[in-house]
């Protein structure tokens, strides 16, 4: 499975946003390097434990950050944050019932949101922020 490539065509223009998503996208790579180990090994448990919590952390941080400069899609774009959560709750425990490879589903689907979301969702707020960061 091909990884996921950082450009600046996935830049929302914000340095910690920035590297919070390059975080993440380096800890899904990291997840599909590891694709062909059992999806219960410590190692694999512990980079999932990691995407999880880490991407708990940024999504409160991004929703924090666009509540305190007003951005006037943040109920919008938090029910995308909320619909993410619970798909990879429901994906994690679905999946970890399974002693097998990393399923490609779930490589996929981490890929897919991840990528659509910066690119789709996240690229709405990048003039909003820059304006009010300048
Ligand atoms: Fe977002």
């Amino acid at each position: 499975m091909d990884k996921i490539i950082w450009t600046e065509q996935l830049s929302v223009g914000n340095d910690a946003i920035d590297k919070d998503h390059q975080k993440i996208i380096n800890l899904i790579n990291t997840l599909i390097d590891y694709h062909n180990s059992s999806i219960l090994s410590p190692n694999i448990s512990d980079i999932l434990y990691e995407i999880i919590s880490y991407a708990n952390h940024h999504l409160d941080f991004e929703e924090t950050l666009l509540d305190e400069l007003g951005y006037p899609e943040l109920s919008l774009h938090k029910e995308q944050h909320k619909k993410y959560r619970e798909s990879t709750i429901k994906i994690t425990i679905e999946v970890s019932n399974i002693d097998d490879d990393v399923p490609d589903e779930l490589l996929e689907f981490l890929k897919n949101w991840w990528v659509s979301h910066i690119l789709e969702e996240d690229m709405k707020y990048k003039p909003f922020l820059q304006n009010k960061l300048k």
